[in-house]
């Protein structure tokens, strides 16, 4: 499943350690606690970034303590919400100010299973990008309703045939990236806002020439709070997805063109 040649920027044999797992939250109060205790009891050397868009139910205050109790626990306070998309970048901005070898990107409400993070790591060994799959043998999801199942299979399939990569889970949002990856992609052009944001790092990652492998995930349906999935959310993908893919196929069209003989 690996994907691309190993690029100039490629790291293997590099330390992959210190680990920043940044976790985006808005209105997470209830889960907040819980994926922070299972997080270090999996994997107690990491640290953690909780960015909030100024959650209404008090989830940034709720992180102040925490991270009061515990050194490895970090909070950017956003004003406002702002998207995942635009959560990510300002908090992997934080950590490849610091010395951060890996950022992680992670759920705050259960999806993602904190005691997964070890194989992802591992599996960073041989990568630039480890992508926690749903879709290839041994992943999976639990307890998603019908309409979603059908818009992250569509979404997938969507991205497939626009961009032409080949990633079974481009949307997937529990991923680990190599902090080299992350400087060499230009965080300043990242315009996607929510989750298509997923699918843009993925593609730049795999256009780049980085190594991209997807390790088996169960992804879990949270049981508290709600998902912040919306349609302009899903509009925001369809339009920003058709644009790169129409560029993508220009350019190959460009280069047969102007290939000399
Ligand atoms: N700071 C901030 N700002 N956090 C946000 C925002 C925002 O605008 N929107 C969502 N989040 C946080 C949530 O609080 C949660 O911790 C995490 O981002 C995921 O949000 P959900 O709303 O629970 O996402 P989902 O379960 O619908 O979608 C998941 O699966 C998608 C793939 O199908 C996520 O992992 C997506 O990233 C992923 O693309
Ligand atoms: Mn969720």
């Amino acid at each position: 499943m690996a994907q691309g040649v190993p690029a100039e920027g490629t790291r293997h044999g590099e330390s992959i350690e210190p680990v920043l797992v940044v976790i985006p939250t808005y209105n997470e109060r209830d889960n907040l606690p819980d994926i922070l205790r299972r997080l270090h009891e999996a994997n107690p050397a990491v640290h953690a970034l909780v960015v909030d868009d100024g959650s209404p139910d008090g989830t940034g205050v709720l992180a102040d303590d925490l991270a009061a109790a515990d050194e490895r626990v970090h909070v950017m306070h956003r004003s406002e919400k702002a998207g995942l998309g635009a959560a990510y970048v300002a908090g992997f901005r934080w950590g490849l100010a610091r010395d951060y070898a890996t950022l992680v990107e992670m759920d705050a409400d259960g999806s993602h299973a904190p005691e997964d993070l070890p194989r992802i790591l591992d599996a960073l060994g041989d990568a630039d990008l480890v992508l926690g799959s749903r879709y290839v043998p041994g992943g999976s999801v639990v307890n998603w309703p019908l309409r979603r199942q059908i818009l992250s299979r569509g979404a997938n399939l969507y991205s497939r045939i626009a961009l032409g990569a080949r990633i079974n889970d481009i949307t997937a949002g529990y991923r680990a990236y190599r902090r080299q990856v992350l400087e060499k992609l230009a965080l300043d052009e990242i315009a996607s806002r929510g989750y298509c944001f997923q699918i843009d790092l993925a593609w730049r990652t795999v256009c780049e020439g980085f190594t991209v492998v997807e390790v088996p995930i169960t992804f879990t349906e949270r049981e508290i709070g709600e998902s912040k999935m919306s349609g302009s959310i899903v509009r925001e993908a369809m339009v920003r997805v058709g644009i790169w893919g129409l560029r993508h196929r220009l350019d190959q069209l460009r280069s047969i063109f102007t290939r000399k003989s």
